[in-house]
């Protein structure tokens, strides 16, 4: 691989041992990837500070430094972390100290994380602790290069925003903080980012959140890790629909980068979206079948309607669904027995408070959480055998986490799952 003078330095050690070993550790999986060079980049999305048992031993045998050493540079050696070289932040982790009483997560787990936010803090990260980095400040432009984790963000930087990255990894997020810079291969380069499969959407109207969910999950059972470009009867959708469409494709699929001509950056036309000149493939349709399919395979796993425990915010709500959730709740109380959790950035959990969301929800008995979300941190309400959720990323994973049953379903639905603790969603044409 092509190292430039500055990167053979750092490789070399002119800036200290821990940039040598993060520079080591590029040169190693750019190899393994095959990249002709690193990338300069100026934002990382990672994650340090979420808790884990062998950070913990890490940490007690020797420090922070230590546990960064190990997991977040793949190396034994004993260095002292100097403070990031490029703006970096956190991504979603373990609960804070406002979520005791409130989840059942270990107070150890907290207080790790606290001690780990006070260490990266003074480090320059920026400890966002979302999924969604882009709903609070992180928005890199338009071709960027990036080094971001978290699936769910790696597709909407690449998507919607137009930003590069691959979907990194603890290990290259962190060798990447250090030094500025990344592999330069996959979707950061141009002729990696064209369209591969053409989803036709007919016979039905997407528009809804849902729905933009449901095509998301069934997009990516057809492109895998490919990059599907859907066309068809859809509606413009907003932040929220393409965040659901982006997880849930990562989910079923693997899927980092989609098109919607004439609506995401990079594809103003479908032509564009697979590149000039070349062939569209023939394609697939979504239509009234497939939605059910979709709607059938997300709720596989419900079979009791009693509903114990209701989740919104996967990946992390907007202020404007905190706002929707609070007006389905308004003068209304939550089943005795049945809990629901909003999950939201932190950030923005300030603007629901200002505007007197929190107040509706927490009247009625639910909770607006920020931080982590159950799939993270594997934990729900202590009993918890049925739960309900609007998205279709947490309604694929966390059955599987838990071992519990799940309804996917409207918002609307999981909120009056949550009134009634009954489950009464059906498909709706
Ligand atoms: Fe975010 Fe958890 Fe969903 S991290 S994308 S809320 S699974």
């Amino acid at each position: 691989m092509f190292l430039t003078d500055d990167e053979k330095r750092m490789r070399d050690g002119a800036e200290g041992d821990a940039v040598a070993a993060a520079m080591d550790l590029l040169i190693r999986y750019g190899a393994a990837l095959d990249a002709p060079r690193l990338c300069d980049i100026r934002n990382v999305a990672g994650t340090m500070t979420q808790p884990s048992p062998v950070k913990a031993r890490l940490v007690a045998e020797g420090g922070w430094d230590k546990a960064f050493a190990v997991i977040n540079l793949d190396s034994d050696a004993d260095l002292t972390i100097p403070p990031m070289r490029v703006p970096t932040c956190q991504l979603q982790h373990g609960f804070g100290p406002d979520s005791v009483d409130i989840v059942p997560y270990p107070r150890a787990n907290v207080d790790l994380q606290s001690d780990a936010e006070s260490f990266y803090g003074r480090h320059g990260v920026n400890i966002l602790a979302t999924c969604t980095p882009y709903q609070v400040g992180n928005l890199p432009l338009r071709g960027e290069h990036c080094a971001w984790m978290e699936s769910s963000a790696v597709i909407y930087a690449n998507s919607v925003l137009g930003a590069r990255t691959n979907c990194e990894g603890i290990a290259s997020t962190g060798a990447a903080s250090l030094t500025g810079k990344v592999p330069c291969c996959g979707n950061h380069l141009e002729e990696n980012r064209l369209g591969t499969h053409l989803v036709s959407v007919s016979g039905i109207h997407v528009e809804s959140f849902q729905d933009w969910g449901m095509l998301g999950y069934f997009a990516g059972g057809i492109a895998g890790e490919d990059h599907p470009v859907i066309v068809g009867d859809i509606s413009r959708p907003d932040l929220t629909e393409l965040k659901h469409f982006g997880a849930a494709a990562a989910t079923s699929g693997g899927v980092e980068m989609y098109h919607i001509p004439g609506i995401t950056p990079e594809a103003p036309t479908l032509e564009a979206a697979f590149g000039p000149g070349a062939a569209v493939p023939e394609a697939v349709v979504y239509g009234p079948a497939e939605r059910q399919a979709m709607y059938a395979t997300l709720n596989e796993i419900g079979s009791s309607p009693d509903v114990d425990f209701v989740l919104l915010g996967c990946p992390h709500a907007s202020v404007d669904q905190v706002r929707q959730a609070a007006a389905a709740l308004e003068g209304r109380s939550l089943s005795a027995g049945t809990e629901l959790w909003i999950m939201v950035p932190r950030a923005l959990r300030e603007i629901a408070d200002r505007s007197g969301y929190t107040a509706v929800i927490t009247r009625a008995g639910g909770r607006v959480l920020t931080d982590s979300c159950p799939a993270m941190s594997r934990t729900a309400p202590a009993g918890t055998r049925v739960f309900a959720t609007d998205s279709a990323k947490q309604a694929h994973y966390l059955p599987a986490i838990l071992g519990i049953e799940a309804w996917f379903g409207t918002t609307e639905e999981c909120v009056d799952a949550a009134v009634t603790g009954r489950w009464r969603g059906e498909l709706r044409p």
